[in-house]
């Protein structure tokens, strides 16, 4: 047990007016919810005429995710207008029938037996990772925030198509998505909550810029993988869909590949940059971690295998995700009237289910902010409620590459903290950036140590 309390925004009486409020969705979308909404089971507000409902229970998260989920929409015109230009109309933001006959060709190729298929990869970029670490002096100042954000990008890049991104691609393409992302999450959000255009500026063509320059590299890729099939690549199985006139083109293919891009880099990168903050913050839980990796991946290479016994890392993680989940809200349109709690719901109106709030939660966690992996292992005395804990959504939206996340991220942190120690400068109180996505602020700058 840590008596560590991670940093987190303060927390108002109520929510702010109406100009603290849009300013607040603008910088900090964690800012605006006041100490009672970490106790309350349902809530609503109003932005100019938008109305916004929380549902902030689990079994109202049940209901909106999984019991009526198809009355809660998550293409919503305005944020599909904003992800359209890279992503056309693919799994992440797409409704109704295209969105089923894609969720049903993808899921197989995402199982939890899948993963052995994808092991080798994760495991070979990590280790070309650690041996490039091994390669300079210990101690050694690392950011570890885009050194997170590069190896996520690499490790996906490698199962996807089956080689290696080098650093030149990696630093193009990260610069691309993280230019898209600023601009797409300011026209999201400002136009989700109904803010005025005259906020998000003139800002399409910017975008159209940065989604042609990202959607040319995978043209590039998906072309030569066509010529040259790589086995064990995403790419591969996406192209026989095609060839058995199960997708139609490689244009569809694209647009699911930068999706699953735009869905899994940042969000790996974000929940180990948190880990490796938090362990270096927590001692006793960082030796913990330490005594399981060196006893679990042992002198013997690394496999798949050993994800199932690091059961502690796998704690740090999903401890990492419960206080600062990579999506800390997640959207929802209401097509038919509604009620819920007895509150009736129009149709139109806004739907949030947060797992921000949900995740701290004072009536389904003890000690709701402290920094306490025990809580997930299989010996703790209550289990968390499966609708009070939602990193990866929940109901037949729930995260498709989640399986791949957890192996990724656990063995990511085993393999490298077998090795190394990651220390902050003394008083560091990481801060955070929230838009869309929850991620450290800055680049994290660390010492790296070799244990
Ligand atoms: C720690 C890492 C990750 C986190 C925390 C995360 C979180 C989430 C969440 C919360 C959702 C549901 C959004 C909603 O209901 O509105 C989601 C959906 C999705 N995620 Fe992830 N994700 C992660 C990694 C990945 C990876 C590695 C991939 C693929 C390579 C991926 C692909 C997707 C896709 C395609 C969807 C949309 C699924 C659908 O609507 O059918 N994610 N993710």
């Amino acid at each position: 047990m840590t008596d560590f309390i991670p940093p987190y925004p303060k927390r108002h009486a109520k929510i702010p007016g109406p100009i603290d409020l849009i300013k607040s969705i603008s910088d900090d979308l964690l800012a605006i919810w006041p100490e009672g909404a970490f106790e309350r089971a349902f809530m609503d507000f109003k932005i100019f005429k938008k109305s916004i409902f929380v549902a902030n229970h689990p079994d109202a998260v049940k209901y909106v995710l999984v019991s009526n989920q198809a009355n809660y929409s998550n293409k919503i015109s305005l944020v599909s207008k904003a992800l359209s230009p890279l992503i056309g109309d693919s799994l992440f933001i797409s409704d109704g029938e295209f969105w089923q006959k894609h969720r049903e060709l993808m899921m197989p190729l995402f199982t939890a037996e899948r993963m052995g298929q994808y092991s080798q990869s994760i495991i070979t970029v990590i280790e070309q990772r650690l041996q490039q670490w091994q390669s300079l002096p210990s101690p050694r100042p690392i950011a570890m925030f885009p050194e997170m954000l590069s190896l996520s990008m690499q490790t996906l890049w490698q199962i996807v198509f089956g080689k290696p991104l080098t650093t030149k691609q990696f630093e193009l393409l990260n610069g691309y998505f993280a230019h898209y992302y600023q601009v797409a999450g300011q026209i999201d959000l400002n136009s989700f909550f109904g803010l005025p255009s005259w906020l998000s500026g003139n800002k399409s063509s910017k975008l159209e810029q940065a989604a042609q320059a990202i959607q040319a590299i995978f043209d590039d890729h998906i072309a030569e993988a066509e010529k040259n099939p790589q086995a064990n690549s995403l790419v591969a199985d996406f192209l026989a869909l095609k060839n058995a006139a199960k997708l139609t083109s490689n244009t569809e293919i694209r647009h699911e590949l930068i999706g699953l891009f735009m869905a899994g880099y940042e969000t790996a990168a974000n929940s180990l940059a948190w880990s490796w903050y938090l362990l270096s913050q927590s001692p006793a839980v960082e030796q913990t971690l330490f005594n399981e990796v060196d006893t679990v991946l042992g002198k013997s290479p690394v496999s798949i295998d050993a994800v199932d016994s690091l059961a502690y890392t796998r704690a740090v993680i999903q401890e990492s995700m419960r206080l600062y989940p990579s999506m800390p809200l997640l959207l929802r349109e209401t097509k038919a009237a509604d009620v819920i709690r007895d509150k009736p719901i129009p149709a139109g109106s806004i739907m949030l289910v947060v797992p921000w709030l949900l995740h701290r939660h004072k009536k389904h966690w003890d000690k709701p902010d402290h920094f306490m992996p025990e809580r997930f292992l299989i010996s703790a005395e209550k289990t968390p409620n499966p609708f009070a804990y939602i990193p990866f959504g929940a109901g037949p939206r729930t995260c498709i590459g989640k399986h791949l996340a957890m192996v990724q991220t656990t063995l990511t942190l085993a393999i490298l903290a077998k090795h190394f120690r990651a220390v902050c400068p003394a008083g560091t109180r990481l801060e955070h950036e929230c838009r869309l996505t929850l991620r450290p602020k800055g680049d994290l700058p660390m010492q790296l140590i070799a244990r």
